[in-house]
């Protein structure tokens, strides 16, 4: 007697729930798991024909295997019956003789979707190949055996009541020779494809960004959620850093993604045991992605490069996320929530710029200081605190305001621009806002400064010192001479349009009326960056780091810059009143290392001068990897995490015994270089950078600095916070030199160049505000008429766990008994770059002067294009480029 059949509870309740399903699901399910059995079968015995016929005719259908994408039923076709069947098989269809390929198909996970006629399955194969060794004299390859195992992750269709293969995604993720194992495989065991259909006759319509071959051990990506608690596996868990490293050092997670042409029809409707036992409750609560199969939620960017500019979708990277997810914030909030005392004495404006993209970058892989700048005002009086943010309106920001798009590329690249901006002023002055003379100057070394209205954020326009200064780069990092009020400023690759990668430096000295008083340009031994420097009453030291430009390589739409561990770390001793001459210059040279930002400098009564500085012991800049091309034995694997930035004073005589050296770069330009190699006379084993001194004491001996500091010993809720974006500054430092390193007196002993002491120099006083919070750069503000560090320190808090910012202030020389005040702001900016503390009587007095009916009158900034710009539009008859 046979029993009667029922349909399982499942496919009863489903059934009951969609009616117009006509197969039981678990039916669905089982014809898919066959289909790609015999699919299996057909492939052990080279029937590759019958392979093909098996996959959809649906233009969507694609198979990617090893690197390339083979696109519709023509693409297919090509794999099976041109590569496989003609290297295999010799262009027949089936085996033969003596060749073995056996796929062992396995622990299939198959899920359909509501409609019963789209269905995913994740699967493993195991494949044994060879030849028999009686053909090794005339197969191919000859005599080989091997393993290969790896996973599918694949669609299928119901077209006309029939499943059929839609889109196959096959990872192999080993390759073993079978009498040596996986473990000796060589690396790249099977080359990915370069060249594509039709140049390569066998080849694929498409190269696959992703591609992962053994000894790559990255996880190929679920198409299903977890089935007891509903989640995805988090981006960072789906890498594979080596062992021990930080996962932001290894290649990022692979993706499920599609072709950017091609939507993901019903792939939120998946069906899976799982949810059919959740409650329509459940359902409702569900992300709205899941209700609506038919939103897109396809990702913009296809092979790194943006596809959809229309879509406005920011990329899912670590330079996109955390404190780092775009904020694109522009407006005001009166008077501020505020725990604790502002002290009433404060009474000015914290101005502050973070990068902040204004749309999705060009490329995918963009970093955050490709962001256009956006500046903060936080303005303090009577203890209260409102707040203002509003973007730099650069050309940049102008060109892709109209274009509703971004047209800038990848970071100091002209080369991977859009066309229709060819000759426009790429900076996105995101780097420092300083005030001048009246007007705030936004600021990023690639370019002009763009002025800005004080009082409103509005932009005035670029600024060129009144046609003074007409370099296409300047500095991030302008000195100001607090005797004289002159701006001592500087650049580096100034010499051409501002991306020419050569070593062209320039120094300028504007007085405090607003004259350039003083310009010299020289030649930098390599074309470095120079980020930083010092100011002391007769000179300026400039840090030229080993991270180095190449022109070749910019022109491939690559790195600008890369680092280079076998070059030395430099500093350049410039007189501020020098002629040019390459030989006022003395260049020391230092052991490889990163320079962070400077403290202070000043210069002793023996005519020495002392320059202190944060120096990282390895590239600060993991974007910027050295080039195989350039350093072919370097170590590309960023070690960011491991890095020790210590705070170094370094000690340079202006008279040291210097020759002159010619270097392949400065062409025929000498390059006097002290004859001695220097190191560091003091290193201060604090870790941490942004260091800031009472501004006042530029050029002076000082005592007090303070900095955002790296403490690796306090507790990190990783967990809710996941890695710290920019750096786990978890504290912030104030340290002040002790007596032995106070060099002040020419007197006092103080190692010399060849000796090097480290040990804690001085006083330091730390506050940690907690495992779930990290500091931007703090800001001194000092107290009228108060001695050197009276006064408070302000800074932005970012709170990691709920993405949010404070601004703290304290006592500048107690930060250990934590802020006077903690100003809440309602949302979360960036993670900013550079900022300055301005006093109200000078914005009151400036604004008074800047009126038109004021002695200095309203700000003048550039109305002329800039030199280079006039030889790109004379050498462009037809004028590509538009300059506003
Ligand atoms: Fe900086």
């Amino acid at each position: 007697m046979s029993l009667p059949t029922y349909p399982s509870l499942i496919d009863l309740a489903y059934t009951l729930n969609h009616r117009e399903i006509k197969t039981p699901w678990s039916k669905n399910e089982a014809e898919v798991r066959k289909i790609h059995f015999k699919y299996g079968y057909y492939l052990d015995k080279c029937l590759y024909n019958e392979v093909v016929d098996m996959f959809s005719n649906h233009p969507d259908a694609y198979v990617e295997f090893l690197g390339g994408r083979y696109r519709g039923k023509a693409g297919i076709a090509r794999l099976y019956q041109g590569r496989f069947q003609k290297s295999f098989v010799k262009g027949r269809n089936g085996p033969v003789e003596g060749w073995l390929l056996d796929h062992i198909m396995m622990q299939e996970i198959v899920d359909v979707d509501s409609t019963g006629t789209h269905a995913w399955c994740r699967m493993r194969a195991l494949m044994q190949a060879g030849t028999h060794e009686s053909i090794e004299d005339y197969i191919p390859g000859g005599h080989r055996q091997w393993w290969e195992g790896g996973l599918y992750e694949n669609e299928y269709i119901k077209e006309d009541g029939v499943w059929k293969l839609f889109r196959y995604r096959y990872f192999p993720f080993w390759h073993a020779e079978h009498e040596k194992g996986w473990s000796h495989t060589k690396k790249n065991y099977i080359p990915f494809p370069t060249k594509t259909y039709p140049e390569n006759p066998d080849g694929p319509d498409e190269l696959v960004e992703q591609r992962s071959l053994w000894p790559d051990t990255r996880v190929i990506p679920f198409h299903y959620p977890h089935p007891v608690t509903g989640k995805r596996v988090k981006e960072d868990d789906l890498r594979a850093p080596k062992y021990g490293e930080p996962v932001e050092t290894s290649d990022p997670a692979l993706v499920l993604d599609l072709p950017t042409d091609q939507k993901r029809e019903g792939a939120e409707k998946r069906r899976t045991n799982e949810n059919l036992n959740k409650s329509l409750t459940e359902f409702t609560m569900a992300h709205i992605f899941h209700l609506a199969p038919h939103i897109d939620t396809s990702p913009n960017y296809t092979n790194n490069e943006l596809t959809s500019p229309e879509k406005v979708a920011f990329p899912k990277t670590d330079a996109f996320r955390s404190m780092n997810a775009p904020s694109r914030f522009e407006g005001s909030v009166f008077d501020l929530e505020v725990t604790g005392t502002i002290p009433p004495e404060i009474n000015g404006t914290f101005y502050r710029v973070q990068p902040d993209h204004r749309f999705p970058p060009l490329y995918q892989d963009d970093i955050h200081f490709n962001g256009d700048g956006s500046v903060t005002a936080i303005r303090i009086a009577n203890g209260h605190a409102d707040f203002q943010q509003k973007y730099v309106e650069t050309d940049r920001y102008k060109h892709e305001t109209a274009a509703r798009r971004s047209l800038f590329g990848k970071y100091r690249n002209p080369y991977t621009d859009n066309e229709s901006v060819k000759g426009v002023i790429r900076t996105a002055s995101n780097t420092n806002v300083v005030f001048w003379r009246g007007m705030l100057l936004a600021m990023k070394e690639d370019g002009p400064p763009f002025a800005m209205n004080p009082d409103t954020l509005e932009t005035l326009g670029r600024y060129d010192f009144e046609g003074q200064i007409l370099s296409p780069t300047f500095c991030a990092h302008p000195k100001f001479d607090p005797d004289t009020g002159e701006m001592v400023s500087f650049a580096y690759e100034c010499g051409g349009d501002g991306a020419d990668c050569g070593v062209d430096v320039a120094v300028w000295t504007v007085d405090k009326d607003g004259k350039k008083t003083h310009e010299a340009f020289y030649k930098a031994p390599f074309a470095g960056m120079i980020h930083d420097g010092g100011l002391t009453e007769n000179y300026l030291v400039l840090a030229l780091t080993p991270i180095k430009m190449n022109l070749e390589r910019l022109k491939q739409g690559k790195n600008k810059f890369a680092w280079d561990p076998e070059e030395d770390q430099w500093y350049a001793v410039v007189p501020r009143r020098g002629t040019g001459d390459p030989g006022e210059i003395v260049w020391f040279r230092g052991d490889n290392a990163f320079h962070g930002h400077v403290a202070g400098a000043y210069e002793l009564a023996s005519g020495e001068i002392v320059f202190d500085l944060t120096v990282a012991d390895g590239n600060v800049f993991f974007f910027f990897p050295p080039d195989k091309n350039v350093t072919p034995s370097a170590d590309t694997i960023a070690k960011r995490n491991k890095l020790s930035s210590p705070t170094t004073r370094w000690i340079f005589d202006p008279r040291a015994k210097k020759s002159a050296n010619r270097t392949p770069e400065a062409g025929d330009s000498d390059v006097w270089v002290a004859d001695e190699r220097v190191k560091p006379a003091v290193v201060w084993l604090t870790n941490g950078e942004f260091s800031r001194i009472d501004d006042r004491y530029v050029t002076k001996p000082y005592r007090h600095f303070w900095q955002a500091v790296v403490d690796p010993t306090r507790p990190y809720d990783f967990a809710k916070c996941g890695p710290p974006a920019g750096g786990l500054f978890n504290c912030l430092g104030h340290f002040t030199w002790g007596s032995d390193h106070y060099h002040t007196d020419p007197t006092s002993s103080h190692p010399t160049n060849g000796e090097t002491k480290k040990e804690k120099a001085g006083l330091d006083d730390v506050y940690f505000p907690g495992p779930t919070m990290t500091f931007q750069e703090p800001t001194f503000i000092p107290k009228e008429g108060g001695s050197e560090g009276e006064g408070y320190l302000i800074a932005l808090l970012n709170h990691l766990d709920v993405l949010r910012n404070d601004v703290l202030i304290f006592d500048a020389q107690n930060l250990s008994q934590g802020p006077l005040a903690v100003i809440h702001l309602p949302l979360k900016l960036k993670l900013g770059l550079h900022g300055n503390w301005v006093d109200n009587k000078d914005i009151e007095e400036w604004k008074t002067r800047r009126q038109t009916t004021g002695d200095v009158g309203p700000v003048k900034v550039a109305n002329e294009p800039l030199p280079w710009q006039r030889t790109l539009q004379s050498e462009q008859a037809n004028g590509n480029g538009e300059i506003l």
